[in-house]
């Protein structure tokens, strides 16, 4: 990371959580509302392997098998992103970290800018709901907002709320099959941040169960006093 280009006070916020969680959808609302950058590492790995570059072609196969891609591609391309200019505004984790040596490797990048995590969210929410979750999304292809065909349809049907967009996409990962191995791979290799985290004195829970503007609600309070 460049250090000289990212000021030691921009806020570090981090959502955990399994597949289907809300990360994504409550990470561009907290974009939104306080005007920090929400980093996606499966976004930006759909987007190296849309690209083609060689780390896409590495993560390709172990996407779609629900795994998760080794730890020294998505520090590097996680890096890389927190580099750019934009991210001097402060940043909103999706997805990253998920291993404990992804935590460690976070912890040292940030240190190198005098920086700190200041909130990791763990969304809570049962496995059962998160297959209806995850088979029912869909996002907008020109803006990336992000739907559900029962909890979040667009206000006109077709239609994207936030760019007038038309074309719509649902990820190739969104099956049923995929889903369980990605809630296995959350449980074994991600769950354990939790731990990490309260040990940090940075951990917030938030019950993910609830209505999406109920969650925002409550992760907005957490933003504000973890920044104030
Ligand atoms: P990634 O793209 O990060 O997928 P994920 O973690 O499986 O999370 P999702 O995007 O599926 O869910 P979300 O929590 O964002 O939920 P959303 O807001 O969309 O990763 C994909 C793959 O990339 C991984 O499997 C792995 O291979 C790889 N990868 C990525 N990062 C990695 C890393 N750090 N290390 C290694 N590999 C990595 O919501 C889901 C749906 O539910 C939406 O339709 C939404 O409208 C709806 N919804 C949201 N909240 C609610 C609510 N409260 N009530 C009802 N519906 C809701």
């Amino acid at each position: 990371m460049d250090g000289s280009t990212t000021p030691t006070t921009a806020p570090v916020l981090i959502l955990l959580g399994p597949p289907g969680a809300g990360k994504g959808t409550q990470a561009r609302m907290l974009e939104e509302q306080f005007g920090l950058v929400q980093l996606s590492t499966g976004d930006l790995l759909r987007a190296a392997v849309a690209a083609g570059t060689d780390a896409g072609e590495q993560a390709k196969a172990v996407m779609e098998a629900g795994d998760l891609v080794s730890d020294d591609i998505v520090i590097a391309i996680l890096r890389d992103r927190l580099a750019d200019a934009d991210c001097a505004k402060g940043v909103i984790l999706d997805g990253f970290p998920r291993t404990t040596v992804q935590a460690k490797a976070l912890d040292m990048l940030l240190a190198e800018s005098g920086q700190k995590i200041d909130a990791a969210v763990s969304l809570d929410v049962d496995d059962a709901a998160m297959v209806d979750r995850i088979s029912g999304r869909f996002t907008c292809g020109g803006c990336g907002e992000g739907y559900h065909d029962t909890y979040k349809a667009p206000k006109v049907a077709g239609q994207c709320d936030k760019c007038q967009g038309t074309d719509f996409k649902r990820r190739a990962d969104d099956n049923a099959k995929t889903v369980a191995a990605r809630l296995d791979a959350y449980h074994a290799q991600t769950a354990p941040l939790i731990a990490f985290y309260d040990a940090q004195g940075a951990l917030a829970r938030v019950d993910a169960m609830g209505a999406i503007d109920e969650i925002a609600t409550t992760l907005g309070d957490i933003v504000r006093r973890a920044t104030a």
